[in-house]
C-alpha cells in the first residue's frame, strides 16, 4: 500500500487495514487549552495564565480563562466523544488545579473535577488516558526558581506525580508524565515563542535535562503506587536534508539530534547524544552518572506525536519545502510518509515498548457552511496518515492506538484561537459543538473497524 496511490480510500476499506482488534481509536486535548475555569474553585496559575497577560505573546491577544469552557461542559464533550465512537480519550491534569503552588497543599476541588471527568468517561466505555505535564507549570515555580530552569522541580514533580498514581491510577488506562519536552525546553526557554518566554540556549539545554529527570523520577515514584501502564509524550518531527549536500545533511542530522534523540537516547541507551552534546558546547547541561541512571525507568509504552517533517536547509536563501501535498493552516507541510519511515526507524534504533500516537492531526482554515463544516482537507490528511501508520505497522511497528489532535477547536498556544484543530468546531461566543465533515469521516472509520472485527469472530 503505498500513501499516494490509494487516496480515495472510503473509512470501511481503512478500517481493514488496521488489523489488530484491539486497536484503539482516540483523540486528545490538553487542560490548558480547553478548561477555561482558570480561577475556580482554587485553581492556582500556571505561567500559561501568566504568558497570556503579557503584551505580544499570543497572536490574537486572548487568554484562557474561559477557552472551551470544558471545565464546565465536560459531560457534554464526553457525549461527543461517546458518539463518536472514541475507546480512548487522552487529556491532561492542570498541576495548578491540583496543587496550586506546585508544592504544599492538594486542593481537593481539583481533583474532584478530574474525578467526575474519569467517572463520566468509563461510564461512556471510553478509557482515560493522562497526562501530567502539558505546559501548564505552577507560576510559583517559575517565581520561586525559574521553574524547570532549577533542579529543584524535580522532587516537587514526581511528588504530584506519585499523588495523582495513588488518587485515579486504578481507573487510568495509562499515565504519561511529559508533553513533548522538546517544545518545553526549546520553545518555552531558548525561542520565546512558548511560556515563559526565555531566550537562552543554555538554560533551554539545562530545562532539558531537568525536564528528563522529572520524567524519570516521576516513573520512579509512580511504579509502586500503579499497575497502570506508565510512560511519556514525544513530538517528532523527522528532519530532511533539502538538498544532498554535505552541509544539509550534517543540519539534518543535528536537528534529528536535538529534536529525537535529544529525549530518545537518555531514556532508551542512557547516554545523550554525543554529536549534540559536541553541537551545544558550553551550552550543554551538567550531567551525572546518577542523573542518568535516574533518566532510564523501564517505560511500558512511549507517545509519539506527529505533525510534520522538518525540511532543512543551509542555503541562502533557504530551500523551500516542496509540500507537494500541501500545507497545514499552521504552515505545516503535510508528508505523511515520514510517518511511515519514522516509526520504522524508532523501532529498529531503540526497539521502544509498545507506540501510540498520542496526537497527529491538522490546523485549517474551517468555515460553517450552511450548517456544515466541509473540511474535505482534513479528511484527507487523516487518510494519508493513518495509511502512513497502517503501512508502519506491516512493516513491523508495534503501534496500539491513535489519538486525533484534537477533540476540538481550542486555545493553540501562541496562536490563540486563531487555528483550528477540532474535530468539532467551537463557536466561543455562544460555546456551540458542532461536529465537521472529519468527525462524521472518523466516525465512520471506528464504527467500520469495529464491525470489520466483530463478523471475523463470527
Ligand atoms: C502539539 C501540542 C498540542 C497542540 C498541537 C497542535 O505540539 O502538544 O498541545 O498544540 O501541537
Amino acid at each position: 500500500m503505498n500513501a499516494n496511490d490509494t487516496s480515495k480510500l472510503g473509512p470501511d476499506a481503512l478500517a481493514r487495514a488496521f488489523t489488530n482488534r484491539d486497536f484503539q481509536w482516540g483523540s486528545a486535548t490538553s487542560a490548558a487549552q480547553i478548561e477555561g475555569a482558570a480561577r475556580s474553585d482554587g485553581k492556582g496559575e500556571s505561567i500559561w495564565d501568566r504568558f497570556c497577560r503579557e503584551t505580544g505573546r499570543i497572536n490574537d491577544g486572548s487568554n484562557i480563562d474561559i477557552a472551551c469552557d470544558h471545565y464546565h461542559r465536560y459531560k457534554d464533550d464526553v457525549a461527543l466523544m461517546k458518539w463518536l465512537g472514541l475507546d480512548a480519550y487522552r487529556f491532561s491534569i492542570a498541576w495548578p488545579r491540583v496543587q496550586p503552588e506546585g508544592s504544599g497543599a492538594w486542593n481537593e476541588a481539583g481533583f474532584d473535577f478530574y474525578d467526575r471527568l474519569i467517572d463520566e468517561l468509563l461510564a461512556a466505555g471510553i478509557q482515560p488516558h493522562v497526562t501530567l505535564y502539558h505546559w501548564d507549570l505552577p507560576a510559583t515555580l517559575h517565581e520561586r526558581f525559574n521553574g524547570w530552569a532549577s533542579p529543584e522541580v524535580v522532587p516537587l514533580f514526581a511528588a504530584y506525580a506519585a499523588e495523582v498514581a495513588r488518587r485515579f491510577g486504578s481507573r487510568l488506562a495509562s499515565i504519561s508524565t511529559l508533553n513533548e519536552p522538546w517544545c518545553v525546553a526549546t520553545l518555552g526557554y531558548e525561542t520565546a515563542q512558548f511560556a515563559p518566554g526565555q531566550t537562552s540556549r543554555a538554560t533551554a539545554a539545562q530545562v532539558s535535562h531537568h525536564l528528563m529527570m522529572a520524567h524519570g523520577a516521576a516513573i520512579l515514584a509512580m511504579r509502586p503506587l500503579t499497575k497502570t501502564p506508565l510512560g511519556v509524550v514525544l513530538n517528532h518531527t523527522p528532519a530532511f536534508p533539502a538538498q544532498a549536500t554535505e552541509a544539509d545533511r550534517r543540519a539534518a542530522r543535528i536537528d534529528d539530534g536535538l529534536n529525537v534523540r535529544w529525549y530518545m537516547d537518555p531514556i532508551f541507551r542512557g547516554q545523550y547524544p554525543a554529536d549534540v552534546i559536541e553541537h551545544l558546547g558550553e551550552d550543554a547541561p551538567t550531567v551525572t552518572a546518577q542523573d542518568l541512571a535516574l533518566i532510564q525507568q523501564p517505560l511500558d509504552f512511549l507517545g509519539v506525536n506527529f505533525y510534520t517533517r522538518s525540511f532543512i536547509s543551509t542555503r541562502l536563501p533557504a530551500v523551500p519545502a516542496p509540500g507537494k501535498q500541501g500545507f497545514t493552516d499552521m504552515g505545516w507541510e503535510i508528508y505523511p510518509k515520514a510517518l511511515t519511515q519514522h516509526l520504522v526507524r524508532i523501532t529498529r534504533e531503540y526497539a521502544p515498548p509498545p507506540i501510540y500516537i498520542t496526537e497527529n492531526g491538522m490546523a485549517n482554515a474551517d468555515q460553517i457552511i450552511d450548517g456544515r463544516v466541509p473540511d474535505e482537507e482534513r479528511i484527507t490528511y487523516l487518510r494519508s496518515h493513518l495509511q502512513a501508520l497502517a503501512r508502519a505497522i506491516e512493516l513491523g511497528a508495534d503501534v496500539r492506538g491513535y489519538f486525533y489532535w484534537s477533540l476540538l477547536d481550542n486555545f493553540e498556544w501562541n496562536s490563540g484561537y486563531t487555528k483550528r484543530f477540532g474535530l468539532f468546531h467551537v463557536d466561543y461566543a455562544s460555546q456551540d459543538r458542532l461536529a465537521k465533515d472529519s468527525a462524521h469521516w472518523y466516525r465512520e472509520l471506528i464504527a467500520a473497524h469495529k464491525a470489520h472485527h466483530m463478523l471475523e469472530k463470527v
